[in-house]
C-alpha cells in the first residue's frame, strides 16, 4: 500500500497544536503563574437560555417512544425542516432568498471547508489569501492541489482584490476575516464574483464571523453580491454566532444555480453528504433551530455584545500603545503589528515569558502574517482586562 504522500508536505503540526504545546511547556515550568489564553478563537459565554431549553425539550422527546428520533430526514441530507427554515429566515432578513434544498446542515464550517473539496477535481488551482485560516491551505495540500496566493498586506488593509493575471478555479474568501479581522463590503465582493465568473471558478465563502459585522456596508453573506448564486458556496457555523464550538453545528449553502462542467454542484454535494455523513444529532439541531428565533437572536446578540466589549478593551490597549492593527470592529479578532520589530514567534515567546499571555503568531497564518500577532476577543471580560493590563505594563517599559 501507499500512504497519501501529500500529507508529508504539511507542516509538522496544526498551528493551534503548536501554540498549545508551547503553552503547556510554559505552564509546566511555571506552575504558579496564571496564564491567560487569548489565542484560539474559542468562545467563553454559555449557550443562550433558549438554546438550552430547546435542547432539554429535545432530550425529553428522545426519552419517549412516541417522540423518539433515529436518523434525521433524508430529504435534506438529515437536516430537520425546523432548522432549515430558521436558516432560510435568517438569510431572508439579510435580503437573500434560499430554497430548502440549498441548505445543508453540518457539524460546523471547519469540517465542511475540508469536505466540500471532495466534489472538485484535484487538478484545480486554488487561490487562498495570505495570511489565511490554515484549514483552507492544509486541506488542499492534503489533496495535492496547486495553490496560489492573494497577498493580504498592510498596504491593501489585508483585503486583497482580484488580480486578473492570476488564473484560479477555487477561490477562498473569509469575511469578516480570520485571522486579520478585516471585512469586505458588498461592492468589493461583487468584484470577486465578477472575477470568479470570468474564470469559471467557484468561491468558497466562509461566513463564520458574519454576526460580528456592525454596519450595513459590510457584507454578511456573499449572496448579497449580485450574481453570487452562480459562482459561490457559503459555509457558516453556529460556533462563533451562538457559542456552539463545543456543541458542533453549521450549515453550507450550495445554490441550485451553481453549475460547473454541465453539472449541478448542489446535486454533487447532496450525493457526497448522503454517502459520507449521517447528519447532526437531533438534540443539537433543535438547539440550533432556537438561535434564529426572535428571542434567540436577542440572546445571542447579548453574547456578541459582550465579545465586542472585549474587542474594544483590546483596541483601547493597542491605541494607547500606538500599535497599528486591523479588526475588532466587525470581528472578534484584532490583528496587530508586533512591537520592537519582533517577528511573530519571538513576540509570542516574549509575551508568554513576560506577561503569561498567549496569543497567536501571525506567521502561523502565512508569510504575510510574519511580524503580526492575533488576539481574540472571545475571552472573559476579566481575563481580557487583565491580559491588556499586563501587555500595556510590559510594552510601556
Ligand atoms: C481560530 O482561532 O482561528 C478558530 O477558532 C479556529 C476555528 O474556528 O476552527
Amino acid at each position: 500500500m501507499k500512504i497519501n504522500e501529500n500529507y508529508l508536505n504539511l507542516k509538522d503540526s496544526y498551528l493551534f497544536a503548536t501554540v498549545g504545546r508551547k503553552t503547556a511547556a510554559y505552564k509546566a515550568a511555571h506552575p504558579d503563574r496564571e496564564v491567560i489564553r487569548l489565542s484560539i478563537g474559542d468562545v467563553t459565554r454559555p449557550l443562550a437560555p433558549v438554546v438550552i431549553e430547546a435542547m432539554h425539550r429535545a432530550v425529553d422527546e428522545m426519552s419517549r417512544a412516541e417522540t423518539f428520533k433515529g436518523y434525521g430526514p433524508d430529504q435534506y441530507c438529515y437536516g430537520y425542516e425546523a432548522l432549515i427554515d430558521s436558516v432560510k429566515g435568517s438569510y431572508a432578513r439579510k435580503g437573500v432568498q434560499l430554497a430548502s434544498s440549498e441548505v445543508f446542515i453540518s457539524d460546523g464550517a471547519k469540517s465542511d471547508c475540508g469536505n466540500i473539496l471532495d466534489i472538485f477535481s484535484t487538478d484545480n488551482t486554488v487561490l487562498v489569501p495570505d495570511p489565511v485560516y490554515p484549514v483552507y491551505l492544509d486541506t488542499n495540500i492534503m489533496a495535492g492541489r496547486k495553490i496560489v496566493f492573494a497577498d493580504a498586506t498592510e498596504e491593501n488593509g489585508f483585503l486583497p482584490m482580484p488580480d486578473e493575471s492570476v488564473k484560479a478555479d477555487i477561490i477562498y474568501i473569509c469575511s469578516p476575516n480570520n485571522p486579520t479581522g478585516a471585512a469586505y463590503t458588498v461592492e468589493q465582493l461583487e468584484q470577486w464574483v465578477a472575477y470568479a465568473k470570468k474564470n469559471d471558478a467557484v468561491i468558497l465563502y466562509d461566513a463564520a464571523y458574519e454576526y460580528f459585522v456592525s454596519d450595513t456596508a459590510h457584507a454578511r453573506s456573499i449572496y448579497q453580491a449580485k450574481g453570487a448564486k452562480e459562482c459561490a458556496i457559503e459555509l457558516c457555523s453556529y460556533s462563533k454566532t451562538a457559542g456552539f464550538t463545543g456543541v458542533r453545528c453549521g450549515y453550507t449553502i450550495v445554490p441550485e444555480a451553481l453549475v460547473r462542467g454541465g453539472h449541478s454542484l448542489n446535486k454533487l454535494w447532496a450525493r457526497r453528504q448522503s454517502t459520507k455523513f449521517n447528519g447532526v444529532s437531533y438534540i443539537t439541531q433543535m438547539g440550533a433551530a432556537a438561535v434564529f428565533t426572535e428571542e434567540g437572536e436577542r440572546q445571542i446578540r447579548e453574547n456578541i455584545g459582550y465579545y465586542r466589549k472585549n474587542a474594544e478593551i483590546i483596541a483601547g490597549c493597542l491605541d494607547s500603545l500606538g500599535i497599528w492593527y486591523t479588526g475588532g470592529k466587525h470581528s472578534p479578532y484584532l490583528w496587530f503589528k508586533c512591537p520592537f520589530g519582533m517577528d511573530s514567534w519571538t513576540f509570542f515567546d516574549y509575551l508568554l515569558e513576560n506577561a503569561a499571555v498567549v496569543g497567536t503568531p501571525g506567521s502561523g497564518f502565512g508569510k504575510n502574517g510574519e511580524g503580526f500577532f492575533r488576539l481574540t476577543a472571545f475571552g472573559t471580560h476579566e481575563n481580557t482586562e487583565r491580559a491588556c493590563g499586563r501587555i500595556a505594563a510590559l510594552l510601556r517599559k
